[in-house]
């Protein structure tokens, strides 16, 4: 699950800078180590590095830039550990040829064994190795049908960039089940590869995406596209402008604190232009086709993963309870091989910060297959994901960079409830005043803003916690899918070991787990079932288990009086509460990596955007 990035061309700008720039724009995509391989009539040069991408800058000094092509790579480990050895570019034996690859090769194993019975010495734990070695076996001195016999023995998903010594003019890109652009500069001719998008610079581009099986040779002002019988092809590109908005944390010590503080006008910009607050409607802009869809629809099934999975469940929860249509949140990479009942008339809402999470995008292609419609939620223009759906709609949060998702999450809910509120609209011929929802929706940035304003009070409560060994979140309905996501955001950037459950669970074994280390994140915000989960507060309380505790307005807590607890003190409708717990949980999880001094942006062993299964 990587980042690939490519040049062929140059005219005037360094391709080791350019490529630098490429990966850093691409280390979302994970940031274990990373490495270059520079091709030009003296050979190929490699340089690798563990971490992240400015510790290889450190080492590229004497690296001799002239007219070269250059492939470069940063890595998230999936097969191998973080070393150098591991790190992309990977060599044949003879080191004529240089390869990088995103995916897995699943059939790696037995090639591997193969290739080590006929002689051959592998100097990593990567799969990606066994293709170098593989290209090396079967080279015939003819790129092309080099590669169409290497790509028939893998089995998997891969995106491969490759240069090979004695065709010191070509870069070579191929692809199976795994994004790759072809990026043109018309102005200067230079011809640029990557995984997706976001690595560009500034600038008007001509983008071809390549499909499954296909082979390009680009040499410079020339791309010769091929299928997978070798048959030629002609790409067809489509006119991108590319707009970079530099990535600044300006006042702030992190991006998440950042981006928590973003949430009011993330929000604001996600509403605007949505609903008509005269005519009291949602306006979402959508092709007319999707009203029929809205009507005819049965079944609704939410999918994603991490934080956008949890985005779905609470929109499955409120859109079943309101517009009763039988709705369910399924968590992608479990859905994509569950042959799941579902027909045309069932809606399926893809939910992506990124857009490129790969397990989201095999359930979109299994849902496909049973010819489900596809209305996807991402955050990011042109990604795959919205290229694979029927419909798409976009949060707009702006980049999102810290790996823990936040501002795109409460971005994601806002949009579903407007998608909510809006299938409810056209099968009811209008949208109830009672409560008014378009009114709760506009309140929601002021809400949240106030809740940022007790920073100091959560903090405080950070510190008082921090020492605690296990967290134990707990909650029921709405509030148990925001616990969900609360318990997320706690374990990815602190490092503890949390769980989370519905409260009327605990007693059915969790409560096992209670002591006076663990402490228990009780949220209580849903006021049908307070009473419920206050007693379920009190069995942890007999077993002295500390509580912190989170409540609104309306509800007491004599009868429990936890060790911890936190009022939010803003009137608000039961499906829109989630935000603001979660705002607070957001920052009660900075604040507390903060005391435990993780690195907070960037944990451990994680990448922001998920493209490998
Ligand atoms: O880009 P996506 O929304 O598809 O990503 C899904 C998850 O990988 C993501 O939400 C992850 O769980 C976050 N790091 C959580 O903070």
């Amino acid at each position: 699950m990587c980042g690939i990035f490519g040049i062929c061309g140059t005219i005037s700008k360094s391709s080791v800078n350019q490529c630098i720039e490429g990966l850093k724009k691409l280390e979302y995509r994970g940031y274990d180590s990373s490495g270059i391989a520079l091709l030009d009539e003296g050979g190929i040069q490699v340089v690798r590095s563990t971490g992240k991408v400015e510790a290889l800058e450190k080492k590229l000094n004497h690296l001799k830039d002239k007219k070269t092509i250059s492939i470069a790579h940063t890595r998230w480990a999936t097969h191998g550990g973080v070393v150098e050895i591991n790190a992309h570019p990977h060599l044949d034996e003879e080191g004529s040829l240089a390869l990088v690859h995103n995916g897995i090769i699943e059939n790696f194993y037995e090639i591997k064994e193969r290739l080590q019975s006929e002689g051959v010495r592998f100097s990593s734990q990567t799969d990606t190795e066994v293709i170098a070695h593989l290209f090396g076996k079967l080279y015939t001195n003819d790129l092309l049908t080099t590669t169409s016999s290497v790509i028939q023995q893998l089995e998997g998903a891969f995106a491969i960039a490759c240069i090979h010594k004695n065709h010191p003019d070509t870069l070579l890109v191929t692809t199976r089940d795994k994004p790759l652009i072809i990026a043109v500069e018309p102005q200067s001719g230079q011809i640029l590869v990557a995984s997706d998008l976001n690595a560009l610079y500034e600038g008007e581009f001509e983008i071809f995406y390549l499909q499954d099986n296909q082979i390009a040779l680009i040499e410079q002002n020339k791309i010769r596209l091929f299928n997978k019988d070798l048959i030629p092809l002609n790409p067809n590109f489509e006119p991108v402008k590319i707009e970079n908005t530099p990535h600044f944390k300006g006042e702030f010590a992190h991006f998440m604190l950042k981006e928590i503080y973003e949430q009011p006008s993330a929000i604001r910009r996600t509403l605007e232009g949505r609903y008509d607050i005269e005519l009291n409607r949602i306006l979402l802009n959508l092709p007319k086709s999707f009203d029929e869809v809205s009507k005819k629809v049965q079944k609704v099934i939410f999918l994603g993963c991490g934080t956008s999975y949890h985005a779905g469940c609470i929109t499955a929860h409120f859109l079943e309870e309101f517009v009763k249509i039988e709705a369910q949140a399924e968590i992608a990479s479990e859905f994509r091989y569950s042959e799941p009942l579902i027909n045309p008339d069932t809606l399926v809402i893809a939910i992506s910060q990124s857009g490129e999470t790969a397990d989201t995008i095999g359930a979109i292609r299994e849902a496909k297959n049973h010819r489900a419609k596809i209305l996807s939620i991402t955050n990011v223009a042109n990604s795959s994901i919205i290229r694979e759906s029927d419909y798409y709609l976009l949060t707009q949060a702006g980049p999102e960079i810290s790996v823990c998702s936040t501002k795109a999450f409460t971005s994601q809910l806002t949009l579903l409830y407007l998608v909510t509120l809006y299938i409810y609209q056209i099968r009811n011929q209008g949208l109830s005043s009672h409560p008014n929802w378009l009114k709760a929706l506009r309140m929601l940035p002021a809400q949240v803003e106030s809740v940022l304003q007790k920073k100091g009070e959560i903090q405080g409560l950070a510190k008082k916690t921090v020492n605690f060994e296990k967290v134990l979140f707990i909650g029921r309905q709405y509030m148990y899918y925001t616990a969900l996501e609360s318990s997320l955001k706690l374990k990815e950037i602190s490092y503890l070991f949390t769980l989370c459950y519905p409260a009327g669970e605990l007693k059915h074994g969790p409560l096992a787990l209670i002591d006076e280390k663990t402490l228990t994140i009780a949220l209580l915000g849903h006021q049908p079932t307070f009473a419920k989960t206050c007693s379920n507060i009190q069995e942890v309380q007999a077993r002295k288990g500390p509580v912190l505790a989170l409540y609104n307005k309306s509800q007491h807590l004599e009868q429990i009086q936890p060790e911890y607890s936190f009022l939010i003190d803003q009137e608000i409708l039961e499906p829109f509460k989630p935000i603001l717990y979660a705002v607070v949980l957001q920052l009660y999880a900075y604040y507390i990596a903060l005391e435990k001094e993780t690195d907070i942006d960037y944990p451990k062993n994680l990448a922001k955007s998920v493209t490998v299964e």
